[in-house]
């Protein structure tokens, strides 16, 4: 059975979504919602939608099984919840919420109508996290130690969503929710201690850092910004090996993807390069989104809540740090 999606705003980033979204056979994109009928309509010229219309008419809709939330993060909780209490599963960008409790009431706002509300990081869903994950879990670098990932890159337009605080704006959600998350998805559990520093300007962290301490005594420490040139690279170090990998969302859009990892702790020990496969973020995360809906299978839902649980609190807490 076809699953029906409706896009809530005719965001920059729906526009790459719809790339992935063609390629996935079980999934049609039926309808897009926009503040401003013009602009919507545009879109669904661009990307051949047949329905225009507004966000709860969007919701409202009976045409809609699913609804794709890519508004400004601080309208992520209002409307995914509409969404849900509508009926429709989600597929909520990140950051899914700006706090724990707003996270919390998303999920409660789901589970209450029996839906399924999923935070889209489409790195997570790609094959070499997947098999990163289960080699360190594995154990095949030995017990892990220490973690740094890091994203930044530049933002040169003043009026972008990412720099206003009242939209949930500041490094640390944007860019910053990607190695807080990734760090979540290698230790398994919300860190117990944290310290941080940014720099702020007008509101928002444009630079910021930060160090998690774990239960086991493992550390990771993230960096995130919107002020230096475009870098994204996680170091995973266990007791007898190191993985490196650069955790994109999109391996298609390079020539030959790969990880390394090296399983020893001789100093003159080769790192082997891990090649993967090129594939859309979004293909592989809308696959997945749908795959769950027609199985209903509620381990993987059930573990990406805790996942986006713990990423709120971490996220929230970092900021309350820094
Ligand atoms: N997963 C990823 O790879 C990825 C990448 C980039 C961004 N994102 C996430 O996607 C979301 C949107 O990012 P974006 O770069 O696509 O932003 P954007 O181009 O500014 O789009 C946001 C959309 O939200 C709607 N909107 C509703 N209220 C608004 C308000 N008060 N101010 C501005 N826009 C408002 C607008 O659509 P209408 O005017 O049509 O209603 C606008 O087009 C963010 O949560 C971001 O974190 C994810």
């Amino acid at each position: 059975m076809t699953l029906r999606i409706g896009i809530l705003g005719a965001a920059r980033i729906a526009g790459s979504f719809m790339v992935g979204a063609k390629e996935v056979p079980s999934v049609e994109v039926v309808a897009v919602a926009s503040r401003d009928r013009a602009r919507g309509e545009a879109f669904a010229r661009d990307h051949g939608i047949g329905r225009v219309c507004s966000y709860q008419e969007l919701i409202d809709g009976s045409d809609v099984d699913a609804i794709y939330n890519p508004l400004p993060n601080a309208l992520h909780a209002q409307w995914s919840i509409a969404a849900a209490t509508a009926g429709k599963h989600v597929l909520c960008e990140k950051p899914l919420a700006l706090s724990e409790p707003e996270a919390a009431s998303m999920f409660a706002a789901a589970e209450s109508r029996g839906v399924v509300l999923l935070e889209a990081f489409p790195y997570m869903f790609q094959p070499q996290t997947l098999e990163i994950e289960r080699r360190v879990r594995n154990g095949e670098i030995g017990e892990l130690r220490t973690m740094f990932a890091t994203f930044g890159f530049t933002i040169a337009d003043a009026g972008n969503i990412r720099l206003d605080p009242t939209l949930g704006g500041g490094a640390l959600w944007d860019a910053g929710c990607y190695p807080v998350s990734f760090v979540r998805q290698i230790f398994g559990a919300r860190p117990r201690r944290i310290t941080a520093a940014a720099q702020w300007t007008a509101g928002t962290d444009r630079t910021l850092v930060a160090t998690l301490e774990h239960e086991n005594g493992a550390f990771a420490q993230i960096s995130c910004s919107f002020g230096t040139a475009v870098h994204r690279r996680a170091i995973i170090a266990g007791s007898t090996g190191v993985i490196e990998t650069d955790y994109h969302n999109h391996t298609d859009r390079e020539s030959e993807p790969s990880y390394r990892i090296k399983r020893s702790v001789d100093w003159q020990a080769p790192y082997e390069t891990v090649p993967v496969p090129r594939e859309n973020g979004f293909r592989v995360q809308l696959a997945a989104f749908a795959r769950i809906l027609a199985t209903g299978e509620r381990a993987e839902v059930e573990a990406r809540k805790r996942a986006s649980l713990d990423n709120a609190w971490t996220l929230s807490t970092i900021l309350q740090c820094a």
